[in-house]
């Protein structure tokens, strides 16, 4: 990345007094850092989310600070993107986030989260994008290009390895190197390198023995040498436990969630350690530096350096000029925000033609189902949002459906609200009473009295659902399990939602089921019977009426899985060691300042790689999604391009794809790639590209893709390098993972091939 400052900064680095130099780095509030005022330099105002900007804090304690209008547009969480398969959405989903944020006066927005989804159970999977790691790079990087043309930092998160919500300060990570360079880095790489992101976030666990947030070789080895990042590393709040450690690794600031700011590691502890000796001051020079670069490159300041008439030179720092202003809650960001959720939505079944709803049976619908009229913003932990409004499924309904329909509503299950306390969540997460608690959970105490209520809600759903034109459940997670802090503990819906729709099945097996989630759930008991399975996940402030507007049909549903939904959960096979993980021995714990350790024996199988090379069935495959229209794949060509130098080469993909029904409608072609006589350490085949078509009926359209000798090679832990291995590979055109409609071989000859790249 540029730096074109470089010596104005060591000039400003000079001025700086050690205890300057040491308030920058460390948090000096719960959302940003110090500032130097002698010197003009400011903090930096950081903020979180993904799915927005989000509320203001007092600046010491987790106590919303009233009546700053920071109701802001509630944007899509990354699992929605994701959906989309669609790059120029994401792209705007980020210029919204973007603008909001500086909009709001935030430098620095602590979004996206690119961790791989490793399992369906993390709670914080809506915060991610995929369970592959290329759709994850693909996606995140127009996110971060998009946040960042407004003069705000992107701050990709959580580095490394933060796959699991149980124990997640204290749980160590083993894994070998191939899956890591596989699957657990690629998304930051591309994050840093293609999407350029300013800023990353250290995760909270250990890998290897060591905390993220100070780790020796993931920050300084593989970060800011082999990617040779320049931008700022920040930690996660309250990721940082040793001051030596974290001194001298590349982490450039560290954040908590607690108001003693001096006594962060990297404040008065690490000047008494620089006093001492112990840690040298070129350690928080180099921090510096990264902060001073940022706030050049966001144009939060100028430095500018003069020759006094002695020919010393000063520096002095003045306010950055034509830093972007930003804007929030603009009519353009809602209608952003609209059209990706609507193409987020997934229709996962669809049978007989039951969606979209047909005209003549629209006269009195009966919705059915607590997402139909909950709103999810304020939820999920950091990701929360006040959201200017929420147009909730059923409100969306209304909206688009119009007077002339009668629509009821009940609510078919009960939510037990969460037990107010006067503590936050995160405020107490250092203490290891993680995670906003399970609804459930705090009503476990009444649990006869839950059950009842459940049967008197279903009762009267069951006994109503006969009487209506149509019947549209809206069920699945909500933020009490699709959020930080706590993984879930099965894949079962909650709320006695299973009986409920077994028992309106009976009655209504024409029911359309509408379920709502973060992360996949169970779906065997009902979806074989469901004649329309529609999925979508926290689609922001116009999620309804998106929802709507594809039930109705005025959009063709176009979104596709990002992850696999499998039968059952035990279908990973996972044992204890492997998720959450095993309890370390007493020295273990001592040691590396940790509870748990899990090893990722599953290597790079993990998600669709595992269950293809198994073939073991699933419910829905990555990949699916169905639309009211129908595409045929007619041809697919390659053309290859040897590189002028080395042994390189370009393919050009081309696959062309026609609408061959009555209503226009968008394709994501999918290109997988795989050996032809699979070689028992490979996936059957990878995703390598993907290209989103929008055909009117009867159009034909192409989609190019590329792909390099790159996308051919493994990483082998031998030779430590990315190795192409000669051989016949096959090139599959795809409509899901499992849904091949073109093949073609491409031969790597034995002299184009077996060497590291
Ligand atoms: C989360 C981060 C978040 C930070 C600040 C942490 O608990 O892990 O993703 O950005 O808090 O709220």
């Amino acid at each position: 990345m540029e730096n074109r400052w470089q010596r104005e900064i060591e000039l400003l680095l000079k001025e700086l007094t050690l205890d300057e130099k040491i308030a920058m780095i460390h948090g000096n509030g719960l959302f940003c850092t110090g500032g130097v005022e002698r010197l003009s330099i400011p903090p930096l105002y950081l903020s979180d989310g993904p799915m927005g900007v989000r509320g203001e804090f007092l600046n010491d304690k987790w106590i919303p600070a009233e009546n700053r209008a920071d109701e802001v547009t509630y944007c899509l969480s990354n699992s929605a993107v994701a959906a989309t398969w669609n790059r120029k959405l994401a792209r705007e989903a980020g210029q919204v986030l973007g603008e909001e944020a500086r909009g709001r006066g935030k430098d620095v927005i602590l979004a996206p989260g690119v961790n791989h989804k490793r399992t369906p159970l993390c709670g914080r999977n809506f915060e991610y994008f995929s369970e592959d790691p290329y759709l994850t790079a693909q996606l995140a990087v127009p996110v971060i290009r998009g946040i960042q043309e407004s003069d705000v930092a992107a701050c990709v998160k959580h580095f490394a390895m933060n796959n699991q919500e149980t124990e997640r300060l204290y749980v160590n990570v083993e894994a070998e190197e191939r899956t890591i360079r596989e699957l657990y880095l690629p998304a930051f790489e591309a994050a840093v390198k293609e999407g350029e992101s300013l800023s990353v976030m250290g995760a909270y666990n250990l890998i290897r023995g060591h905390h993220c947030c100070q780790h020796p070789e993931l920050l300084q080895k593989i970060l800011r040498e082999e990617l040779s990042y320049d931008g700022l590393i920040v930690s996660d709040w309250g990721g940082v436990h040793d001051t030596k450690e974290a001194a001298e690794s590349a982490l450039d600031v560290e954040m908590s969630v607690t108001d003693d700011f001096d006594d962060y590691c990297m404040a008065q502890p690490l000047k008494k350690a620089v006093l001492s000796g112990e840690v040298k001051e070129a350690c928080v020079d180099e921090k510096v530096r990264h902060i001073l670069l940022l706030m050049c490159r966001l144009r939060m300041i100028d430095i500018v350096a003069s020759k006094g008439k002695d020919g010393t030179e000063t520096v002095s720092v003045r306010p950055g000029k034509g830093r972007k202003t930003g804007s929030y809650n603009t009519p353009e960001h809602r209608e952003k925000v609209l059209r990706a959720a609507e193409e987020s939505i997934v229709l996962l079944k669809n049978e007989e033609g039951k969606l979209p709803l047909k005209e003549e049976k629209r006269k009195k619908v009966l919705v059915i189902g607590d997402n139909a009229v909950r709103r999810q913003a304020l939820g999920g932990g950091s990701a929360e949002i006040k959201a200017l409004y929420e147009i909730t499924p059923l409100m969306g309904l209304k909206m688009e459906l119009g007077g002339n329909c009668q629509i009821d509503y009940v609510a078919g299950y009960y939510v037990p609200e969460k037990e107010e306390t006067d503590h936050n969540w995160q405020e107490d997460s250092l203490k290891g009473e993680e995670g906003a608690r399970s609804e459930e959970d705090a009503a476990s105490g009444k649990k006869a009295a839950l059950q009842e209520k459940q049967r008197l809600l279903r009762e009267e759903a069951v006994s109503l659902a006969d009487s209506y034109d149509e019947v549209i459940f809206v069920g699945g997670l909500n933020h009490g399990q699709d959020v930080e802090g706590q993984d879930r503990e099965s894949l079962m819906l909650p709320y006695a939602q299973e009986e409920l729709l077994m028992a309106l099945l009976d009655r209504r097996e024409d029911m359309v089921i509408v379920l709502l989630a973060g992360s996949p759930v169970d779906v065997s008991s009902f979806a074989g019977r469901a004649k329309a399975l529609v999925l979508m996940s926290y689609s922001g402030m116009e999620g309804g009426r998106a929802l709507a507007r594809v039930l109705l049909g005025k959009v063709n549903p176009s979104g596709k899985l990002a992850e696999t939904w499998v039968e059952k959960l035990s279908d990973y096979g996972f044992s204890k060691e492997m998720f959450p993980g095993r309890e370390l021995t007493e020295e273990e714990k001592k040691r590396m300042n940790a509870h748990l350790t899990e090893n990722y024996r599953e290597g790079i199988f993990s998600g669709y790689r595992y269950f293809d090379r198994k073939k073991k069935p699933v419910a829905f495959c990555f990949g699916h999604g169905l639309s009211y229209t129908d595409f045929i794949y007619e041809k697919m060509t390659v053309e290859r391009k040897e590189k002028q130098e080395g042994k390189g080469f370009v393919l050009t993909v081309k696959v062309t794809v026609r609408n061959t029904g009555r209503v226009a409608g968008k394709e994501t072609v999918q290109l997988y790639l795989g050996e032809e006589t699979v070689s028992p350490e490979n996936p059957v085949k990878e995703l390598k590209g993907f290209e989103k078509l929008s055909l009117q009926p009867g159009e034909n359209g192409e989609a190019v893709m590329y792909l390099t000798e790159k996308d051919f090679a493994h990483y082998q832990e031998k030779g430590r390098g990315w190795y192409i291995r000669s051989g016949r590979y096959l090139l599959s055109a795809a409509a899901s993972l499992q849904d091949i409609r073109l093949q073609t071989g491409i031969d790597i000859p034995e002299e184009m091939g077996n060497y590291f790249i």
